[in-house]
C-alpha cells in the first residue's frame, strides 16, 4: 500500500484513537468511539463455556447453547479486570465482587451487572465484537 501524507494522517489518527488492529485480537476502525475486535472464526466458539482469551481486550465470550454473548471483563465497581473462574463465574481481585455466568452481580461491592457487547459476524465467518472505547 502506498502511503501518502493524507493516508498517513488518517492512519495515525486511527492508531492514536486505538481503533485499528488485525485478526486474532484485532480492532477494526470505528469512527464513533467504539472498537470492533475481530475474535477470529466464530466456529471456534461452538462449545458451551467461557472463553477468556480476550479478557485483556475487555470482554469474555460466553457460549450457552444457541446463545453466544460478549460480556464485559471490566468490573462495574472500579474497573478492575475480572478473572474467569473454573465454575464459569467471574471474580474481581480488587475488592472481591463476583458475577454469575450471565454477568449478574452475586456479591458486592459492585452493584451493576456486567454489560453485554454487540456481536456480529462478517462475510468470512469471523466474530466481531463491538466494545466501547476508553
Ligand atoms: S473494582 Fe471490582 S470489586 Fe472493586
Amino acid at each position: 500500500m502506498r502511503v501518502n501524507r493524507r493516508t498517513f494522517l488518517v492512519l495515525s489518527a486511527a492508531f492514536a484513537a486505538g481503533c485499528v488492529s488485525t485478526p486474532g485480537g484485532a480492532n477494526l476502525s470505528a469512527g464513533n468511539h467504539e472498537n470492533i475486535v475481530n475474535a477470529g472464526p466464530a466456529s471456534q466458539y461452538l462449545a458451551d463455556g467461557v472463553y477468556a482469551r480476550y479478557r485483556d481486550r475487555g470482554f469474555f465470550l460466553v457460549r450457552r447453547g444457541a446463545n453466544l454473548v460478549a460480556l464485559s471483563a471490566i468490573c462495574t465497581h472500579r474497573k478492575c479486570k475480572l478473572d474467569a473462574e473454573a465454575d464459569e463465574t467471574f471474580y474481581c481481585p480488587c475488592h472481591g465482587s463476583t458475577f454469575d455466568v450471565d454477568g449478574k452481580v452475586t456479591e458486592g461491592p459492585a452493584r451493576r451487572d456486567l454489560p453485554a457487547y454487540e456481536i456480529f459476524t462478517n462475510e468470512k465467518g469471523e466474530l466481531l465484537v463491538k466494545i466501547p472505547a476508553g
